[in-house]
């Protein structure tokens, strides 16, 4: 153990097998992924997937992705597509989560996909879930890990700022690279973005050679992400602001106030990739600090900038 925290694992052989142990035996782990972190149990487990949901206070009406180590293991679960095959060629695995029919062969717990016909699939690229997937002879279930509504975790700490003793294993894999969730995209009709991420719709689209529709406006919710209240830092988050109120903290992007005591830049040199992966960090940085209200002025809504103002707009709904 190199952390004063009994329930954070450092990653190694030992700790591979043990994880393994866990999830066999229909335990749950925080797990590490390069989107965020994740809250992972055996699919195939009812009893896993309830303490996922009740950990979570999720409810459960609001489906998990079940990740996969690649196509050849998920292939029994779902029903492919022409448009999945490309998306799958060109970007997994990686930061992309498939909406798919669900095969009626599948022996995904149904609660796993909210009792739906379809089911959400990705195929994580982090080098530690990759090795605990190849090695476990099941897909994990697996949300990201926080409390329903809450930010999500992008480090082991932030996982036990979470649920503290309530789980009792947390593998160490140091900071999500990425920062956000990861793109989720409907393939069962005409492709359609339901929770944009770092892969946006432009890059989707050169690969499909087809314009997507995007959820904007209103959309009948039918992905439970796409619910006003979410990602709440649980303090106040005001968004496109222009005056600095004297006592917030304020979020922006660049390196004009830099060294001033209470503004937090998300890239000084205005690079949107960094600037998502900072986002929660960020917003956990300010909430331990103690600060009552959060400002955050406008962000390019461009590219990643689509996906980090989808963050902020329902961070803002608290
Ligand atoms: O980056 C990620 O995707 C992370 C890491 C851990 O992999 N996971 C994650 O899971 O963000 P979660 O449960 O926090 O978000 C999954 C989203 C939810 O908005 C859920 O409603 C949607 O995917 N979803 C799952 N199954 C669905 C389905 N069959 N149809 C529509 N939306 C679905
Ligand atoms: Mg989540």
């Amino acid at each position: 153990m190199e952390n004063s925290y009994s329930n954070i694992f450092t990653f190694n052989k030992k700790i591979l097998s043990k994880t393994i142990n866990i999830l066999k035996n229909s335990g749950v782990a925080g797990l590490p992924t390069e989107t965020v972190y994740g809250l992972g149990g055996n699919a195939y487990s009812k009893s896993s997937i309830k303490k996922i949901y009740k950990l979570k206070g999720r409810p459960k009406m609001n489906p998990l992705i079940i990740h996969y180590y690649d196509l050849k293991s998920a292939k029994k679960d779902i029903i492919t597509n022409k448009n999945f095959d490309k998306l799958y060629k060109k970007f997994c695995p990686g930061p992309i989560t498939f909406i798919l029919k669900r095969n009626r062969n599948s022996k995904i717990h149904s609660i796993a996909c909210a009792k739906l016909k379809t089911i959400a699939i990705r195929f994580p690229k982090n080098k530690i879930i990759r090795s605990i997937l190849k090695k476990a002879n099941f897909p994990l279930a697996m949300p990201s890990a926080n409390k329903s509504t809450n930010v999500s975790p992008v480090s082991s700490i932030d996982v036990f700022e979470e649920f503290n003793k309530k789980l009792k294993f947390i593998v160490d894999g140091g900071k999500s690279k990425i920062g956000i969730e990861s793109t989720v995209i409907d393939l069962t009709a005409n492709p359609k973005i339901l929770r944009p991420g770092i892969i946006d719709k432009k890059k989707i689209e050169k690969v499909l050679k087809i314009k997507i529709q995007t959820n904007k406006g209103k959309i009948k919710i039918i992905s439970p992400g796409m619910m006003k209240k979410h990602y709440s830092p649980g303090i106040p988050v005001l968004i496109n602001q222009k005056k600095y109120d004297g006592k917030s903290a304020f979020i922006y992007i660049g390196n004009k106030y830099k060294n001033k005591k209470n503004f937090f830049s998300l890239s000084k040199n205005f690079n949107l990739n960094a600037a998502a992966s900072n986002l929660y960090k960020v917003f956990r940085i300010i909430k331990r600090k103690g600060y009552k209200k959060i400002q955050i002025s406008k962000i390019p809504y461009s590219g990643v900038g689509i996906a980090i103002n989808d963050r902020i707009e329902k961070a803002s709904n608290f």
